[in-house]
Formats: structure tokens, sequence, C-alpha cells
């Protein structure tokens, strides 16, 4: 059984938790930071960032560096001057954890015109880690974690004809597509780094189910529904588990997928997840995928 105190020391290590304000994200930041890591908590509204360092220091005392950054990834030039700004301080990224996500929204366009889940939760992501590559080149062992989700499997391919809100809104199969789009960008990022001979590891988790944030658009009486459902329903730590795993655990490998290991991957402890569908593995589908995404945010990934 894998838990934060397996983590192993940190002190030097560079982090970046998107949307490390709340949740599996705080818990993600909180974590590494007590191990002695440079972490910055990257998350769209300042108050919030602010007030979740500041509980970080109370209630985890002394770590490494903490630092806060505005990032809304629902806004591509927003991303680029995070980027930018990151760039300005730090010369090297260990751990990126691309964590921050929407799920269930009013239908809603990013910034770029994009479904707000597929925007944010893969678009947004695409393009910091593209941004951020350089100095995840930099660091002696980079590793790229990307949170995905077991709503990945409810959809059976990416409708490419509507990542623009062009159809009716439904937002359980938009949610389950920017997460399928995120586990195939972990496996496709993969692909490329190793074929360019990359040192840096692309790796993928998924929480299980964590009471959090995530599930403010669900009405009071369906989620109770839902809660009693899954039967346990985790605390936000235990579903940053799989993620810090992913972040910090030597024995990892490029292209692995890690998720709780209780009944149908809800609940408990990292190990590589089972779910697996033939979209998420489909070369064609990810090369067509990462295709739309370079050139509709204008970004190259420089190997
Ligand atoms: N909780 C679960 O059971 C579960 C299950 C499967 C997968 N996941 C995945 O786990 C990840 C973390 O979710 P969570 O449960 O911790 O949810 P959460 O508590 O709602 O946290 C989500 C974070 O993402 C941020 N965010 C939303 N839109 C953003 C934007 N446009 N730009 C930047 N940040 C933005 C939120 O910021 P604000 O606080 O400002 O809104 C918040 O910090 C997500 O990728 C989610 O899909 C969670």
């Amino acid at each position: 059984m894998w838990t934060r105190d397996n983590i192993p020391d940190l002190t030097g290590k560079i982090a970046v938790v998107t949307g490390a304000n709340t949740g599996i994200g705080y818990e993600t930041a909180k974590a590494l930071y007590e191990k002695g890591a440079d972490v910055t908590i990257a998350a769209r509204n300042e108050r919030k960032a602010a007030a979740a360092a500041q509980k970080i220091r109370q209630e985890s005392g002394d770590g490494g560096r903490l630092d806060i950054a505005i990032l809304d990834l629902a806004s591509l030039d927003q991303i680029e001057t995070f980027a930018e700004q990151f760039k300005a301080t730090y010369k090297q990224l260990d751990i990126l954890v691309n964590n921050a996500g929407v799920m269930i929204p009013p239908p809603s366009l990013t910034d770029d015109g994009f479904e707000m889940q597929f925007g944010v939760n893969f678009i947004g992501h695409f393009a910091l880690t593209a941004h951020l590559l350089p100095l995840l080149l930099a660091a002696p062992a980079g590793r790229v974690v990307t949170l995905t989700s077991g709503a990945a499997t409810l959809v059976t391919g990416i409708d490419f004809d509507n990542l623009r809100l062009e159809k009716p809104y439904d937002e359980w199969r938009e949610y389950a597509t920017s997460k399928l789009a995120d586990i195939i960008f972990t496996y496709e990022l993969d692909r490329r780094l190793k074929a360019a001979d990359c040192p840096i590891l692309s790796l993928a988790a998924h929480p299980g189910v964590a009471r959090t944030d995530l599930q403010r658009h669900i009405p009071g009486e369906i989620l109770t529904g839902l809660f009693n459902h899954y039967k346990t329903v985790m605390e936000p730590w235990q579903g940053a588990l799989p993620s810090l795993f992913a972040a910090t655990a030597p024995a990892v490998m490029g292209g692995e997928f890690y998720g709780p290991d209780g009944e149908q991957e809800y609940a408990r402890y990292p190990v590589l997840s089972k779910h697996s569908t033939p979209a998420m593995k489909n070369p064609e589908l990810a090369t067509q995928l990462w295709e739309y995404a370079q050139s509709a945010t204008g970004l190259k990934f420089q190997f």
C-alpha cells in the first residue's frame, strides 16, 4: 500500500500543479511541498491561490519554496503569459501536474472558442505543456502527469465536429471526451518523447472518486445518489495519491497510467490502472488529436 509517507525527498525539485487552490490539486501541491519540492500553485483566482498557499504553510510548516501564479486554462493568451513569467523565474521544471479540471458546467466556450471542458481539461494543458517543454527538458528527468478519469471510458472516440459546441450540449459526453483526450495526450506525448530519445516521462493518473469542488454543478440530491452508488467516496488527500505516485515514485515508466486499487477503481491506493479502451490506445486517433491541437493552438512541441 503506497501512501504519502512513501514519497521520496524532493528537495531541489521544481513542480507546477495546475488547479492547486483546492481539491486534489491542493493536496498534490501540499504533499510535494512537504517533501521539499519548490511548488508553484497555478490557479485562475489570485485570492484563492493565496489562501491555499497560506493554508499549506499553516498546516505543513517548513517545506520547499511555495509560489502562487495566475493561470486561466480557458485562455491561450493567459497560458502563454503564465509560462513566460514562470520561465523568467525558473530554469528547469521537474514535475508538471496537469490537474485542473471542470466538470459538467453550463454550456460555455473558452476565450478561444472551445467547449469549456475540452478547452480547459485538454487544450489548455496541451498548450501549457508545449510552452513548458524547454524547462522540462532542462531537468534531469522531467515528468508530466496528466489527470484523466474513469469517465474517459464512456465515449468511444473524439467527435472533431463538436469541439466548439457545434452540436446540442451533452454535458457528460463533453466531460468524457475531454478526459479521453487527456489520456490519449499522455500516451501520444510518451510515444513522441521516446521517439525523440527525451528523458521526460509522460504519465496519467485518475483519482477514483473523491469529494471535491468538481461536483459543484451536480444538484445536491443527484450528488447524494451518485455518492451512495459509489459507496466509498474518498477525501481529496487520498484522491491525490495516484497523481503523487506518478509524479514521484522512482520505479514508474513513461506511458503508465495509475489509479486506485479498489473495486472498479473508485477508491484506495495507487496501482497501474486497468481502464483501457480501444480509443485510448488508437495511434491514428492520437495523431489526429495531436495535429488538431497543434493547429488549434498554433503550438508545436520542440523535442
Ligand atoms: N474528484 C473526483 O472524483 C475526480 C474523479 C475523476 C477525475 N478527477 C479529475 O481530477 C482533477 C482535479 O479535480 P478535483 O476533483 O480536485 O476538482 P476541484 O476541487 O473542482 O478542483 C479543480 C481545480 O481546477 C481549477 N480550474 C477550473 N477551471 C479552470 C480554468 N479555466 N483555469 C485554471 N484552473 C481551473 C479549479 O479552480 P477554481 O477553484 O477557481 O474553480 C480548481 O482549482 C480534474 O482534472 C478532474 O477531472 C476528479
